[in-house]
């Protein structure tokens, strides 16, 4: 295994976006939550397809020796060069990036390998700017990179948040979510304070979400405490996505009419929204850098804003369209009607649907232009406040000064009357 060069170590990947302007710099995604079975791998295959399907060039990268997102798009686990190969120099992101069966979706592949790689990487210098430092000597020209971290907060997940410019947060509404999503947002912070202080909160995105009061709860818990963080989209609880994974196609192709298909094309234009008023901070940032007499990178002039994709242009207009273009490849691959459509539509996979463009979103990421980046800053830090029970302790002492309040002014009330 190659070590690491050090001098890309204090690069972070917003100052690669700088430096090739007149290149597809790509977006970097890290799929991530520390807590295992919240449906990373389920949203990291639907959203790199769904991306592909909006006309994006992406690159699925499957961190997990696992190799659950492989299969999940139909790719070969365990076979060939890929994300192991990545780490250990042996050939870029672009070279190890395999064609998939959808146009535009490339996918770097998981293999038993990845096991091991932890314990090697711990033998190198700066083990966390690894992924980081090969992407910044040779980025490969797409308009997102999307990166599937297996659980908890090892070498892997740590390479993969470094290296990223946004982070999104899968969260499962069942029982410890809430908790789970503490130590997620408490890894977070970590990863800002030490390695990539760039890194935003792409969103929360709820998960596996089910008709029950408990699962209910929950998500109305979570956006009360996460806020604007959490998308507006929520993935049901569906078997459709879990029937899908056996089939080895991510559910937006294999039943794109399902909900569970149709709520990951929800948040994919969520995500795409998202992204374009991450972009703008960044772009802002830059230009109000740039103003200063000297940048940070030694008096090198900061770059351009960096450029908006045609997708995160026109979010809505795009996830429209790939609603037909998922259709089309479900027929490819499966022959005739897209499952579940059978009643809902029978038109043939290329005609253009009906459905009507759904509303722009409300902006949720509304911050003063100099609060850059968006960091949720305020959010991870909520993470610690009341809970339901302390939200009522607060309660019942506002009651009791109140009541204190009243008796005192008696008091005095009665002892001014006595007097007078
Ligand atoms: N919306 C959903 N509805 C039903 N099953 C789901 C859904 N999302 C994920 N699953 C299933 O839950 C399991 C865990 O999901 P996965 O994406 O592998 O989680 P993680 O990557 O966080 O471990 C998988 O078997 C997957 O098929
Ligand atoms: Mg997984």
């Amino acid at each position: 295994m190659s070590d690491a060069p050090s001098q890309t170590a204090d690069r972070t990947p917003s100052d690669a976006l700088s430096e090739a302007d007149h290149r597809t710099i790509p977006w970097i995604t890290a799929v991530y939550n520390q807590k295992g079975g919240v449906g990373k791998t389920t949203t990291a295959a639907n959203l790199a397809t769904a991306l592909a399907a909006c006309g994006q060039t992406v690159i699925l990268v499957d961190l997990d020796s696992q190799g659950n997102a492989t299969t999940s798009v139909g790719g070969l686990y365990n076979q060939g060069p890929g994300a192991y190969e990545f780490f250990t120099g042996d050939a870029s992101l672009a070279e190890l990036a395999r064609e998939t069966a959808y146009p535009g979706l490339r996918l770097v592949a998981a293999s038993r390998m990845l096991a091991g790689l932890e314990l090697e990487l711990s033998e190198q210098d700066s083990p966390q700017f690894v992924f980081r430092e090969r992407l910044l000597s040779d980025m490969p020209s797409v308009d997102h990179i999307l990166i599937d971290s297996p659980p908890a907060l090892g070498l892997l997940p740590v390479n993969a948040l470094v290296a990223a410019h946004s982070v999104l947060v899968p969260v499962q509404s069942e029982t410890f979510a809430h908790d789970g999503m503490v130590n997620a947002f408490f890894s977070l912070k970590r990863i800002r304070s030490t390695f990539n202080p760039s890194l935003a909160i792409h969103g929360v995105l709820v998960t596996m979400m089910g008709t029950d009061a408990t699962s209910k709860k929950l998500d109305k818990v979570i956006r009360s405490e996460f806020a604007d963080a959490v998308f507006s989209a929520v993935i049901p609880r569906d078997i459709a996505v879990s029937d899908s994974a056996d089939a080895d196609h991510p559910v937006v192709v294999h039943a794109p009419q399902s909900p569970g298909a149709q709520a990951y094309m929800e948040a994919t234009r969520e995500f795409l929204h998202r992204e374009a008023d991450l972009r703008e901070r960044l772009s802002r940032q830059r230009a109000s850098t740039a103003s200063g007499p000297t940048s940070e990178e030694g008096g090198r002039s900061l770059p351009l804003p960096c450029p908006l994709s045609k997708a995160t242009a026109d979010p809505d207009a795009s996830a429209l369209a790939a609603t037909t273009t998922l259709a089309r490849w479900h027929a490819r691959v499966f022959g005739g009607i897209p499952t579940g459509e059978e009643t809902a539509n029978n038109s043939a996979p290329d005609a253009p649907k009906s459905k009507p463009v759904p509303p722009p979103l409300k902006p949720t990421l509304e911050a003063p232009a100099d609060d850059i980046p968006p960091d949720w800053t305020g959010v991870v830090d909520d993470v610690y406040a009341p809970t339901d029970g302390d939200q009522g302790l607060r309660t019942a002492t506002w009651v009791m000064a109140a009541a204190a309040v009243v008796v005192l002014c008696g008091v005095i009330y009665i002892t001014m009357t006595t007097m007078g």
